[in-house]
């Protein structure tokens, strides 16, 4: 087989993985008032099969972020990921490129119905990495950010190792089979920056609320901007920067053992955190 055929044979291969994960979203509990709780792993990361404790693979080759549209994106669609790309240039030395289907290493970028979603991190396989934005996460370029920054390597605010001292998980008021969604991340790489509530990292207080109550609630009762998606929060800027341009990332982690088993619809994820000593340990992005 030729070098052409066979790289045309994968290409094939991987648009046919790709329509069938946009084509099981509908499997997926998804809640129309939050477009990014989209019925998988924090709502709208989509798990994957590699380990979460290395970071190293996770950087994206030449701080440069690259995607393509599927055929159904509008101009105006477009335009609003445009206008997610221009910011993060302008705020961060990270380089957003669109880029032709038979590239390898890229966001095949869909705007499916079912919320919006997105693979954390580089995803250190060739071909595309997977990304939703339906129609309601494509009217506000905040949210396409959420997203891209996702794809970048950034968690959630709640999934933060130090959560705790900021915000108290009310488990009773969260959907059952949602709590996942909500356990702390001991290895969370957060770059030193301080827990930020404006973050457009976080969620605000009733997401996946089962009863109308709160699922997060902030310790020091100040809800102002709770899961705002009007701008990038400096703090998540902070972090981009520290990761693509300064290479200071740096994560704590902890002396506990965690052995935590997440099953999804798709794929079993297992992590485990070993660590001797409680310190402070440079990620090699
Ligand atoms: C790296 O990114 C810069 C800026 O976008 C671009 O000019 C250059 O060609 C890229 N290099 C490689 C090896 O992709
Ligand atoms: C870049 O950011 C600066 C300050 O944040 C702003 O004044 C300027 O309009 C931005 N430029 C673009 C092209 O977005
Ligand atoms: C919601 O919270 C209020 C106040 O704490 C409590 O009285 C009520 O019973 C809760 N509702 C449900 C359905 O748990
Ligand atoms: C809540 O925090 C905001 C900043 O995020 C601050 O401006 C405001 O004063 C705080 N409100 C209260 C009641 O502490
Ligand atoms: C990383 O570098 C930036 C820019 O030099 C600096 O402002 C920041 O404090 C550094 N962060 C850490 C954790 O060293
Ligand atoms: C490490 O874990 C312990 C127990 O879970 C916790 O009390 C402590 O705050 C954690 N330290 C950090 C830096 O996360
Ligand atoms: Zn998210």
């Amino acid at each position: 087989m030729s070098r052409t055929l066979l790289r045309n044979s994968l290409t094939i291969a991987i648009f046919l993985a790709i329509s069938w994960a946009v084509l099981s979203i509908e499997e997926n509990d998804y809640d129309e008032n939050n477009p990014e709780l989209a019925g998988y792993l924090e709502g709208d990361i989509v798990p994957d099969s590699l380990t979460r404790n290395g970071y190293p693979d996770r950087k994206w080759p030449n701080n440069t972020i690259k995607y393509v549209f599927s055929w159904s994106f509008t101009e105006a669609q477009k335009e609003t990921v445009r206008k997610c790309c221009r910011e993060l240039e302008n705020r961060t030395c990270v380089h957003c490129r669109e880029t032709i289907f038979l590239d390898y290493g890229y966001v095949y970028l869909t705007n499916e119905e079912g919320g919006c979603f997105s693979q954390v991190g580089f995803q250190p396989y060739p071909f595309a990495q997977i990304m939703n934005l339906g129609p309601n996460c494509l009217k506000n370029h905040v949210i396409v950010c959420h997203e891209f920054m996702h794809a970048l390597g950034l968690s959630h605010a709640h999934n933060s190792y130090d959560r705790d001292d900021h915000v108290r998980i009310n488990f009773e008021n969260i959907k059952e089979g949602n709590e996942y969604n909500f356990e702390k991340k001991e290895d969370s790489l957060d770059c030193l920056v301080p827990y930020d509530r404006e973050s457009s990292m976080g969620y605000g207080p009733y997401v996946g609320s089962k009863n109308g109550n709160e699922t997060i609630t902030p310790l020091d009762g100040n809800y102002t901007g709770m899961g705002q998606r009007k701008r990038i929060a400096d703090s998540d800027i902070e972090k981009i920067n520290r990761i693509y341009c300064y290479n200071n990332c740096t994560a704590t982690t902890n002396t506990t053992t965690t052995t935590t088993t997440t099953t999804s619809a798709t794929t079993t994820i297992t992590e485990e955190t070993t660590t001797t000593e409680e310190t402070t340990t440079t990620i090699m992005w």
